[in-house]
Protein backbone atom coordinates (compact mmCIF):
# COMPACT_ATOMS: atom_id res chain seq x y z
CA UNK A 1 0.00 0.00 0.00
CA UNK A 2 1.34 3.41 -1.03
CA UNK A 3 2.20 5.37 2.39
CA UNK A 4 3.79 8.51 0.20
CA UNK A 5 1.91 12.03 -0.47
CA UNK A 6 2.74 14.25 -3.37
CA UNK A 7 4.63 17.31 -2.27
CA UNK A 8 3.11 19.15 -4.93
CA UNK A 9 -0.57 19.52 -3.47
CA UNK A 10 -2.57 21.58 -0.93
CA UNK A 11 -2.91 20.18 2.32
CA UNK A 12 -4.98 21.65 5.31
CA UNK A 13 -2.40 23.15 8.16
CA UNK A 14 -4.83 23.84 10.55
CA UNK A 15 -7.84 26.01 11.37
CA UNK A 16 -7.32 30.14 10.55
CA UNK A 17 -8.42 30.46 14.21
CA UNK A 18 -5.15 28.75 15.27
CA UNK A 19 -2.80 31.36 13.72
CA UNK A 20 -2.49 33.74 15.76
CA UNK A 21 0.73 36.35 16.74
CA UNK A 22 2.14 33.57 18.73
CA UNK A 23 4.69 31.02 17.23
CA UNK A 24 2.75 27.62 16.56
CA UNK A 25 3.83 24.33 15.60
CA UNK A 26 2.77 21.88 13.04
CA UNK A 27 3.81 18.78 11.40
CA UNK A 28 2.99 17.80 7.55
CA UNK A 29 4.02 15.45 5.83
CA UNK A 30 6.75 14.78 8.23
CA UNK A 31 8.00 17.85 8.22
CA UNK A 32 8.12 19.94 11.67
CA UNK A 33 6.92 23.77 10.93
CA UNK A 34 6.33 26.82 12.89
CA UNK A 35 3.30 28.89 12.26
CA UNK A 36 2.29 32.72 12.44
CA UNK A 37 0.63 35.51 11.61
CA UNK A 38 2.54 38.94 10.71
CA UNK A 39 1.29 42.27 11.69
CA UNK A 40 -0.31 42.70 9.02
CA UNK A 41 -2.09 39.44 9.76
CA UNK A 42 -0.58 37.31 6.78
CA UNK A 43 -0.32 33.59 7.53
CA UNK A 44 3.70 32.33 7.35
CA UNK A 45 4.98 28.70 7.49
CA UNK A 46 8.36 28.24 7.95
CA UNK A 47 10.50 24.48 8.43
CA UNK A 48 10.80 24.45 12.50
CA UNK A 49 14.17 23.73 12.46
CA UNK A 50 16.81 26.61 12.99
CA UNK A 51 20.06 26.14 10.43
CA UNK A 52 22.58 27.03 13.23
CA UNK A 53 22.30 24.17 15.82
CA UNK A 54 19.00 22.79 14.97
CA UNK A 55 16.77 24.76 17.77
CA UNK A 56 13.45 24.64 16.56
CA UNK A 57 12.10 27.99 15.75
CA UNK A 58 8.76 27.70 17.36
CA UNK A 59 10.83 27.51 21.07
CA UNK A 60 11.84 31.45 19.75
CA UNK A 61 10.45 34.54 19.69
CA UNK A 62 8.25 36.76 17.08
CA UNK A 63 10.20 40.20 16.80
CA UNK A 64 7.51 42.04 14.56
CA UNK A 65 7.25 39.66 11.37
CA UNK A 66 10.44 38.29 11.97
CA UNK A 67 11.45 35.35 14.15
CA UNK A 68 14.04 35.10 16.18
CA UNK A 69 15.90 31.48 17.87
CA UNK A 70 15.65 31.03 21.09
CA UNK A 71 19.02 29.76 21.27
CA UNK A 72 21.65 32.00 20.11
CA UNK A 73 18.52 34.85 18.58
CA UNK A 74 19.62 34.23 14.82
CA UNK A 75 16.73 35.82 13.15
CA UNK A 76 14.44 35.35 10.29
CA UNK A 77 12.13 37.23 8.18
CA UNK A 78 9.22 36.08 7.14
CA UNK A 79 10.43 34.45 3.90
CA UNK A 80 13.19 32.44 5.79
CA UNK A 81 15.89 34.69 5.13
CA UNK A 82 18.20 35.96 7.96
CA UNK A 83 18.09 39.23 8.98
CA UNK A 84 20.33 39.43 11.75
CA UNK A 85 23.32 37.42 13.63
CA UNK A 86 24.01 38.75 17.12
CA UNK A 87 27.13 39.40 17.21
CA UNK A 88 28.21 38.85 13.78
CA UNK A 89 28.09 41.26 10.71
CA UNK A 90 28.26 38.91 7.61
CA UNK A 91 24.65 36.71 7.16
CA UNK A 92 25.58 33.81 5.01
CA UNK A 93 23.79 33.67 1.70
CA UNK A 94 22.72 30.41 2.85
CA UNK A 95 21.46 31.46 6.26
CA UNK A 96 18.09 31.13 5.49
CA UNK A 97 15.01 28.54 6.28
CA UNK A 98 12.27 26.63 4.05
CA UNK A 99 9.44 28.98 3.42
CA UNK A 100 6.23 27.46 2.22
CA UNK A 101 3.06 29.14 0.09
CA UNK A 102 -0.05 29.49 2.18
CA UNK A 103 -3.73 30.26 1.51
CA UNK A 104 -6.92 30.97 3.61
CA UNK A 105 -9.89 29.42 2.22
CA UNK A 106 -13.08 27.46 4.27
CA UNK A 107 -11.69 28.66 7.90
CA UNK A 108 -8.35 26.74 7.19
CA UNK A 109 -4.88 27.73 6.30
CA UNK A 110 -3.66 25.62 3.61
CA UNK A 111 -0.14 25.00 2.55
CA UNK A 112 1.68 23.69 -0.71
CA UNK A 113 4.90 21.50 0.84
CA UNK A 114 6.25 21.18 -2.46
CA UNK A 115 7.55 23.38 -5.68
CA UNK A 116 6.48 27.00 -5.17
CA UNK A 117 6.35 28.14 -8.62
CA UNK A 118 3.39 25.20 -9.09
CA UNK A 119 1.47 26.79 -6.15
CA UNK A 120 -1.86 28.10 -7.65
CA UNK A 121 -4.68 28.40 -5.02
CA UNK A 122 -7.45 27.51 -7.62
CA UNK A 123 -6.63 23.50 -6.94
CA UNK A 124 -8.11 24.13 -3.58
CA UNK A 125 -11.33 22.03 -3.30
CA UNK A 126 -13.96 24.29 -4.00
CA UNK A 127 -17.78 24.11 -2.57
CA UNK A 128 -19.86 27.57 -3.69
CA UNK A 129 -22.21 26.13 -1.12
CA UNK A 130 -19.83 27.45 1.76
CA UNK A 131 -20.48 31.12 0.51
CA UNK A 132 -23.69 31.03 -0.87
CA UNK A 133 -26.91 32.65 0.34
CA UNK A 134 -29.15 30.41 1.73
CA UNK A 135 -26.71 27.91 3.23
CA UNK A 136 -24.99 27.69 6.72
CA UNK A 137 -21.31 26.47 7.17
CA UNK A 138 -19.96 25.57 10.66
CA UNK A 139 -16.28 24.21 11.59
CA UNK A 140 -15.87 21.33 13.28
CA UNK A 141 -12.93 19.61 15.16
CA UNK A 142 -9.64 18.63 13.94
CA UNK A 143 -9.63 14.84 14.47
CA UNK A 144 -6.31 13.34 14.74
CA UNK A 145 -5.96 9.72 13.64
CA UNK A 146 -3.34 7.38 14.15
CA UNK A 147 -3.69 5.88 10.92
CA UNK A 148 -2.01 6.61 7.01
CA UNK A 149 -3.94 9.47 5.53
CA UNK A 150 -5.00 7.12 2.81
CA UNK A 151 -6.31 4.65 4.92
CA UNK A 152 -8.94 7.58 6.00
CA UNK A 153 -8.92 8.88 1.93
CA UNK A 154 -10.31 4.58 1.37
CA UNK A 155 -12.88 5.15 3.92
CA UNK A 156 -14.14 8.80 2.22
CA UNK A 157 -14.42 7.10 -1.28
CA UNK A 158 -16.52 4.42 0.34
CA UNK A 159 -20.48 5.11 1.34
CA UNK A 160 -20.65 1.13 1.60
CA UNK A 161 -19.12 1.43 4.67
CA UNK A 162 -21.75 3.96 6.71
CA UNK A 163 -24.38 0.82 6.93
CA UNK A 164 -22.41 -1.43 8.84
CA UNK A 165 -20.20 2.00 11.01
CA UNK A 166 -22.54 4.16 11.47
CA UNK A 167 -25.61 2.77 12.59
CA UNK A 168 -26.86 5.91 15.19
CA UNK A 169 -26.08 8.30 13.29
CA UNK A 170 -25.46 8.26 9.59
CA UNK A 171 -26.91 5.14 8.38
CA UNK A 172 -29.47 2.36 8.85
CA UNK A 173 -29.57 -1.27 7.39
CA UNK A 174 -31.91 -0.45 4.28
CA UNK A 175 -28.40 0.37 2.36
CA UNK A 176 -26.92 -2.43 3.32
CA UNK A 177 -27.63 -4.61 -0.23
CA UNK A 178 -27.54 -1.40 -2.97
CA UNK A 179 -24.33 -1.15 -5.27
CA UNK A 180 -22.27 1.80 -5.52
CA UNK A 181 -21.87 3.69 -8.43
CA UNK A 182 -18.94 5.89 -9.06
CA UNK A 183 -17.59 7.70 -12.23
CA UNK A 184 -14.07 8.66 -12.10
CA UNK A 185 -12.03 12.12 -12.92
CA UNK A 186 -8.66 13.00 -13.50
CA UNK A 187 -7.93 14.14 -9.99
CA UNK A 188 -10.85 12.29 -8.08
CA UNK A 189 -13.43 9.80 -7.68
CA UNK A 190 -17.09 10.46 -7.44
CA UNK A 191 -19.13 7.53 -6.15
CA UNK A 192 -22.78 7.51 -4.93
CA UNK A 193 -26.05 6.10 -4.12
CA UNK A 194 -29.39 6.31 -3.34
CA UNK A 195 -31.42 4.84 -1.07
CA UNK A 196 -34.98 4.97 -2.01
CA UNK A 197 -38.16 4.43 0.10
CA UNK A 198 -36.57 3.69 3.38
CA UNK A 199 -36.78 5.24 7.39
CA UNK A 200 -34.87 8.12 7.62
CA UNK A 201 -31.59 7.91 9.27
CA UNK A 202 -31.51 9.15 12.96
CA UNK A 203 -30.05 12.29 11.78
CA UNK A 204 -31.94 13.72 9.55
CA UNK A 205 -35.00 12.40 11.82
CA UNK A 206 -34.74 15.00 13.85
CA UNK A 207 -34.52 18.04 11.73
CA UNK A 208 -36.61 16.72 8.44
CA UNK A 209 -40.31 16.55 9.75
CA UNK A 210 -41.13 13.83 7.15
CA UNK A 211 -44.31 12.15 6.23
CA UNK A 212 -42.84 8.69 6.17
CA UNK A 213 -40.38 6.78 4.17
CA UNK A 214 -37.50 8.93 2.42
CA UNK A 215 -35.35 8.84 -0.29
CA UNK A 216 -32.21 9.33 0.68
CA UNK A 217 -28.17 9.91 -0.81
CA UNK A 218 -24.73 10.36 -0.37
CA UNK A 219 -22.71 11.52 -3.34
CA UNK A 220 -18.80 11.40 -1.97
CA UNK A 221 -16.92 13.55 -4.02
CA UNK A 222 -12.69 13.01 -3.64
CA UNK A 223 -10.47 15.13 -5.19
CA UNK A 224 -6.61 13.58 -4.37
CA UNK A 225 -5.11 13.63 -2.54
CA UNK A 226 -7.08 15.07 0.31
CA UNK A 227 -10.12 16.39 0.03
CA UNK A 228 -13.35 14.38 0.40
CA UNK A 229 -16.52 16.32 0.57
CA UNK A 230 -19.72 13.92 1.57
CA UNK A 231 -22.84 15.53 0.05
CA UNK A 232 -26.23 13.75 1.84
CA UNK A 233 -29.86 14.30 2.60
CA UNK A 234 -32.91 13.01 2.66
CA UNK A 235 -36.52 14.12 1.06
CA UNK A 236 -40.05 12.42 1.27
CA UNK A 237 -39.92 9.34 -0.89
CA UNK A 238 -40.72 10.38 -3.94
CA UNK A 239 -40.48 14.21 -3.61
CA UNK A 240 -36.75 14.41 -5.74
CA UNK A 241 -37.57 13.10 -9.16
CA UNK A 242 -34.41 14.50 -11.28
CA UNK A 243 -31.95 13.45 -8.73
CA UNK A 244 -30.07 16.56 -9.61
CA UNK A 245 -32.94 18.30 -7.63
CA UNK A 246 -31.20 17.35 -4.33
CA UNK A 247 -31.56 21.20 -2.84
CA UNK A 248 -35.25 20.48 -2.76
CA UNK A 249 -34.31 17.83 0.34
CA UNK A 250 -32.37 18.51 3.35
CA UNK A 251 -28.83 18.63 2.14
CA UNK A 252 -25.37 18.80 3.67
CA UNK A 253 -21.94 19.04 2.68
CA UNK A 254 -19.90 17.13 5.23
CA UNK A 255 -15.85 18.22 4.36
CA UNK A 256 -13.04 16.20 5.59
CA UNK A 257 -9.58 17.83 4.61
CA UNK A 258 -6.86 15.57 5.50
CA UNK A 259 -3.67 16.49 6.48
CA UNK A 260 -0.69 13.22 6.18
CA UNK A 261 1.30 14.24 9.45
CA UNK A 262 3.19 11.36 8.88
CA UNK A 263 3.50 8.01 7.39
CA UNK A 264 1.45 6.55 10.53
CA UNK A 265 -0.69 9.84 11.71
CA UNK A 266 -3.29 12.17 10.19
CA UNK A 267 -5.77 14.80 11.20
CA UNK A 268 -9.07 14.81 9.20
CA UNK A 269 -10.15 18.56 9.34
CA UNK A 270 -13.96 18.85 9.15
CA UNK A 271 -16.62 21.04 8.73
CA UNK A 272 -20.11 21.19 7.12
CA UNK A 273 -22.22 23.32 5.15
CA UNK A 274 -26.24 22.65 5.35
CA UNK A 275 -29.49 24.05 3.80
CA UNK A 276 -31.22 23.77 6.87
CA UNK A 277 -32.00 25.08 10.51
CA UNK A 278 -29.30 27.53 9.84
CA UNK A 279 -29.30 28.56 13.27
CA UNK A 280 -25.94 28.41 14.54
CA UNK A 281 -27.44 26.63 18.03
CA UNK A 282 -28.44 23.77 15.70
CA UNK A 283 -24.02 23.59 14.97
CA UNK A 284 -23.34 22.01 17.88
CA UNK A 285 -25.89 19.26 18.16
CA UNK A 286 -25.15 18.16 14.37
CA UNK A 287 -21.46 18.15 15.51
CA UNK A 288 -22.04 16.01 18.58
CA UNK A 289 -23.36 13.46 15.82
CA UNK A 290 -20.84 14.05 13.48
CA UNK A 291 -18.37 13.46 16.68
CA UNK A 292 -19.86 10.31 17.04
CA UNK A 293 -19.53 8.82 13.98
CA UNK A 294 -16.25 10.11 13.11
CA UNK A 295 -14.53 9.00 16.35
CA UNK A 296 -16.12 5.14 15.05
CA UNK A 297 -13.94 5.61 11.64
CA UNK A 298 -11.08 6.77 13.95
CA UNK A 299 -11.53 3.41 16.17
CA UNK A 300 -11.40 1.25 13.11
CA UNK A 301 -9.10 3.50 10.91
CA UNK A 302 -6.63 3.11 14.13
CA UNK A 303 -6.66 -0.57 14.08
CA UNK A 304 -6.59 -1.29 10.77
CA UNK A 305 -3.32 0.65 11.17
CA UNK A 306 -2.40 -1.46 14.36
CA UNK A 307 -2.64 -4.68 12.24
CA UNK A 308 -1.08 -3.02 8.96
CA UNK A 309 1.86 -2.56 11.22
CA UNK A 310 2.07 -5.71 12.89
CA UNK A 311 1.33 -7.60 9.62
CA UNK A 312 2.76 -5.62 6.63
CA UNK A 313 2.87 -8.82 4.46
CA UNK A 314 -1.11 -9.69 4.63
CA UNK A 315 -2.94 -9.64 1.07
CA UNK A 316 -6.16 -8.11 1.07
CA UNK A 317 -9.30 -9.25 -1.19
CA UNK A 318 -10.73 -6.63 -3.50
CA UNK A 319 -14.79 -6.36 -3.49
CA UNK A 320 -17.11 -4.18 -6.32
CA UNK A 321 -17.17 -1.45 -3.53
CA UNK A 322 -13.01 -1.00 -3.83
CA UNK A 323 -12.98 0.35 -7.26
CA UNK A 324 -13.41 4.12 -6.16
CA UNK A 325 -10.70 3.47 -3.33
CA UNK A 326 -8.50 1.88 -5.52
CA UNK A 327 -9.00 4.68 -8.22
CA UNK A 328 -7.91 6.76 -5.54
CA UNK A 329 -4.75 5.53 -4.83
CA UNK A 330 -3.76 5.27 -8.43
CA UNK A 331 -4.12 8.80 -8.65
CA UNK A 332 -2.06 9.48 -5.91
CA UNK A 333 0.79 7.32 -6.79
CA UNK A 334 0.73 9.39 -10.06
CA UNK A 335 1.03 12.65 -8.24
CA UNK A 336 3.87 11.43 -5.98
CA UNK A 337 5.40 10.13 -9.45
CA UNK A 338 4.82 13.30 -11.32
CA UNK A 339 6.66 15.26 -7.77
CA UNK A 340 9.49 13.37 -9.18
CA UNK A 341 9.62 14.08 -12.50
CA UNK A 342 9.05 18.03 -11.35
CA UNK A 343 12.32 17.73 -9.02
CA UNK A 344 14.33 16.14 -11.10
CA UNK A 345 13.82 19.09 -13.48
CA UNK A 346 14.58 21.35 -11.37
CA UNK A 347 17.79 19.43 -10.30
CA UNK A 348 18.74 19.61 -14.07
CA UNK A 349 18.29 22.72 -14.00
CA UNK A 350 20.27 24.31 -10.86
CA UNK A 351 22.74 21.61 -11.83
S1 LIG B 1 20.45 27.30 17.20
FE1 LIG B 1 19.40 29.01 16.42
S2 LIG B 1 20.80 30.63 16.62
FE2 LIG B 1 21.86 28.91 17.39
FE1 LIG C 1 -17.46 6.90 8.10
Amino acid sequence: MTAVAPRNAWYPLTWSRNVTRKLGSHRVLGSDLVVYRTEAGEPVCLDDVCPHRLAPLSMGKLRGDAVECGYHGMTFGSDGRCIRIPGQKLIPANAKVPCYPLHEKMGLVWIWPGDPDLADASLIYDLPQYNAAGWHAAHGDALRIEANYLNLADNLCDPAHVSFVHLSTLGNSASEEIPVEHIFKDKGVLVWRWIRDAAPIPLFAKYGNFRGNVDRWHYYDFAAPCSAVIDFGSADAGAIADPEDRDKGLRIFACHFITPVDDHVCIDHWLHVRNFARDPEVDERLHADFRVAFNEDKEILERIEAVERSRPDIKRIRLGIDAAPQRMRRIVERMVAEDGKSSAAQAAVSG
